[in-house]
């Protein structure tokens, strides 16, 4: 293969690492097509939209199927046949006990195996156990198809709300292969990006992967408890992270305290991986505390919320929540924070309003009996105070003047320390954040 040389590919799984994998290859002039078995899924892709809100994604979608590089089908044994690699992007979803259920994968596996009819190359792209590329998906390829076939992983690191932007910006690829012929091919397939490609083995790539998520989302944990500890001892969490944060050692990315990380990823990853460890007899300590430290996070905004009406119950107030998905900038809901708490507040009997710039559509189904409102006006009308739960920088650019005149109580508990305590303080908020205290 010479340098430059564009491929075809095969991407099983239009989710959301799928989707930006395929898209984005596509853009760098191969020829893609994505598989997936939901049919209404794939019918919209084919006319160019998108099923999930992610900003730059409906553009190269529709660019790259205007100029015939990218196509979308639901025949994974046609796509086989056509395609040179073969990107295995299918879900690894929580199983029973934190598991990590690689069903979606072995299916992949199986319906490759019975198309093939000469030599592929296939990457598995989807968050997986350590071994499956090498143990479980070439032992299913090589029980049908008896000729040859090359194996990588090659984990995706992107970030939901700037995924396309991550894609083709990435801090390093992760490629890992025993085949120089793969490493070549791979590593042409990427030469657009400039960022260190790091070549290793599939069972370090895995580990990479896991290893990564489980760092970040223990920063996280990390934070929320200088946060927590900061409430205690009148200190202002924002501050501390400004002086630890420029020690190149710790860095500040990923140091804000909130109500804990949740996502498609995280919660799955850090409890598959623990669960991991402990399969292979290692018992994963700063991962289980990384789990509780989240899982508290959560119910010490609720303490915080009750303890604003002391000796009273929440039945016969209205709480007003900004924000429903797990993080700013995306629709996605999945173990997202602001539904659970949402949900609590209701079981506690709270009458509760929510608005969200993007995930309305989809917690409507999570959240049964509960008012979604047209604006956040809306939700600060008349309500006893106002919860932010998630992120979104709309929400800084609100009227606070008016949505103050709004609320029957001038109170917010800011759960993603997204306002200014002081700006708040001043226009007659009573403010309650993470760990500020200011
Ligand atoms: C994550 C990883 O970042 C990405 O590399 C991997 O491929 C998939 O999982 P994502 O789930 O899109 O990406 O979100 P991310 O931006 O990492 O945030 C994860 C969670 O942590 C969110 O709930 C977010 O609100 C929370 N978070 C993040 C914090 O609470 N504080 C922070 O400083 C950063």
């Amino acid at each position: 293969m010479t340098k430059n040389q564009k491929n075809k590919i095969a991407i099983v799984g239009a989710g959301y690492v799928g989707l930006i994998t395929g898209a984005c290859f596509a853009e760098w002039g191969n020829e893609v097509i994505c598989i997936d078995k939901d049919k209404d899924k794939i019918e919209k892709l084919k006319k160019g939209i998108s099923p999930i809100y992610e900003p730059g994604l409906a553009e190269i979608l529709q660019k790259n199927i205007r100029q015939g590089r990218l196509f979308f089908g639901q025949d994974l044994g046609q796509a086989v046949k056509k395609s040179e690699i073969i990107f295995i992007c299918v879900g690894t979803p929580s199983a029973r006990g934190g598991k990590v259920d690689i069903s979606f994968i072995k299916e992949a596996a199986q319906e490759i195996a019975r198309n093939m009819a000469i030599s592929k190359i296939i990457v598995t792209k989807s968050t997986v156990p350590l071994g499956t590329a090498r143990n479980l998906v070439a032992k299913i390829i090589s029980e049908t198809w008896k000729g040859s076939f090359e194996l990588a992983s090659n984990p995706e690191f992107l970030r939901e709300g700037t995924a396309v932007f991550d894609f083709l910006n990435p801090d390093r690829v992760v490629i890992g292969t025993d085949s120089q012929n793969v490493k070549r091919i791979l590593l042409n397939l990427y030469q657009k990006v400039k960022c260190p490609k790091i070549i290793t083995t599939p069972e370090n790539a895995e580990m990479i992967k896991y290893a990564a998520n489980a760092f970040l989302a223990m920063k996280v944990s990390f934070i929320n408890e200088i946060a927590n500890l900061c409430e205690g001892v009148k200190a202002d969490v924002k501050e501390i992270v400004r002086g630890i944060g420029l020690d190149k050692r710790i860095g500040s990315q990923f140091f804000k305290a909130g109500l804990g990380w949740g996502g498609s990823c995280f919660p799955k990853d850090v409890k598959g991986f623990y669960q991991l460890s402990k399969d292979n007899g290692y018992n994963f300590r700063l991962l289980r505390a990384t789990i509780e430290v989240n899982n508290e996070q959560k119910k010490r905004i609720i303490e915080k919320i009750k303890n604003l009406f002391p000796g009273q119950k929440l039945g016969n107030k209205t709480i007003g929540v900004l924000g429903l998905a797990f993080k700013g900038n995306t629709d996605d809901i999945r173990e997202s924070p602001a539904i659970e708490i949402t949900k609590k507040l209701q079981k506690l009997g709270a009458n509760i309003k929510v608005y969200d710039p993007k995930a309305m559509p989809n917690a409507q189904k999570a959240l049964p009996k509960i008012k979604f409102a047209k604006t956040p006006y809306e939700v600060a009308e008349d309500a006893d105070l106002l919860v932010i739960a998630t992120e979104w920088e709309e929400f800084k650019k609100l009227n606070w003047k008016k949505i103050k005149n709004l609320l029957k109580k001038p109170i917010i508990v800011d759960g993603r320390n997204l306002l200014n305590p002081i700006k708040m303080k001043k226009l007659g908020f009573y403010y309650i954040g993470v760990g500020r205290n200011i």
